[in-house]
């Protein structure tokens, strides 16, 4: 048998991986904050020698780092055969390198607490820009769920004369991915990042679908500057009003609003996150990958 316990705000996607998995329930545990902000966690459905399956999606990490490692510590105190992290969205992918002199490289010493305390991680499209593979800082078995398939059937019901377009060229490698698995032309602009909620987006000089919807397609969502941006460089260029679709969405603070206010008509996302903008609906590829870790021989 397998447990899964949801992390306060996972409990929806908890219950589904529950109902698609063989052999799965969904166990209780009560997560208590008490008034000076520490956690006391409690595990109410003990995994005796089972499959532990903590299911916490990290957008807005830290607090939630100790809890998940309480938690963990205890379902191996309890018991369990092994403990795995089913996080939809992973956290600090993005600073994967000491852009500035004295800065962290969040990426690694993350990694690095997650592998001590779980025994495997499945997680979607994490942002590997300048890592190879998540294996150069998990030294846990990882598996990773790629969303394009759903972005691009979603989009192949919603937006047939569609061009997809990626804000900047980080994004090519999903927008080219979605593009083709779609059957719709692409292209990619050329971002300028200036800070943390000030990006510069420009058209290339030429991308010959001037009259199709542009579908901006990126990996996060965070400020929305980056689709924001590029929303009004389409519209600048005279394009029409953009739809942008996201595997993960962030949004933070006012991130909905400026987006709205560029002119985007339409946002959607995966559920990786809790929202009502999740759409596209990533638990039976979840459901896939995580069968395949637990069928993983753990002496091996
Ligand atoms: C960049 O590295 C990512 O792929 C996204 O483009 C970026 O995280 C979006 O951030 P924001 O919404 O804050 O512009």
């Amino acid at each position: 048998m397998t447990v899964l316990y949801a992390y306060p705000g996972n409990e929806a996607m908890a219950a589904s991986l529950a109902r698609q998995l063989p052999q799965a329930r969904v166990g209780e545990c009560d997560w208590h904050r008490f008034p000076d902000g520490e956690t006391r966690v409690r595990i109410d459905t003990s995994p005796d020698n089972e499959d532990a399956i903590l299911v916490c999606t990290l957008d807005h990490p830290d607090p939630k780092l100790a809890p998940i490692i309480f938690a963990a510590d205890t379902l191996r105190d309890l018991g369990a055969r092994r403990v795995g992290l089913v996080a939809p969205y992973l956290a600090y992918m993005r600073q994967d390198a000491r852009f500035n002199p004295g800065e962290a490289i969040s990426s690694r010493p993350f990694a690095a607490v997650i592998s001590r305390w779980f025994d495997w991680l499945v997680t979607i499209d994490p942002h590997l820009h300048r890592y190879a593979s998540l294996d150069a800082v998990y030294s846990i078995p990882t598996s990773i769920v790629h969303a394009a398939e759903g972005i691009a059937a979603w989009l192949a019901t919603e937006y047939r004369g569609a061009v997809v377009v990626g804000p900047d060229q980080e994004s090519e490698q999903w927008v080219s991915d979605v593009a083709k698995r779609a059957g719709l032309p692409f292209a990619v602009l050329v971002k300028e990042r200036l800070g943390d909620r000030n990006v510069r987006v420009s058209l290339p000089e030429e991308d010959g679908w001037r009259e199709h919807i542009p579908v901006l397609v990126d990996d996060i969502i965070s400020s929305g500057r980056t689709m924001a941006s590029a929303a009004r460089a389409l519209s600048g260029a005279g394009r029409p009003a953009p739809v942008c679709v996201a595997v993960h969405g962030l949004f933070s603070e006012d991130a909905r609003s400026i987006m709205h206010a560029a002119g985007i008509v339409r946002i959607a996302t995966t559920n990786s996150i809790p929202g009502p903008l999740g759409v596209i609906d990533m638990t039976p590829a979840l459901a896939n990958a995580i069968s395949a870790q637990l069928h993983e021989d753990p002496s091996s």
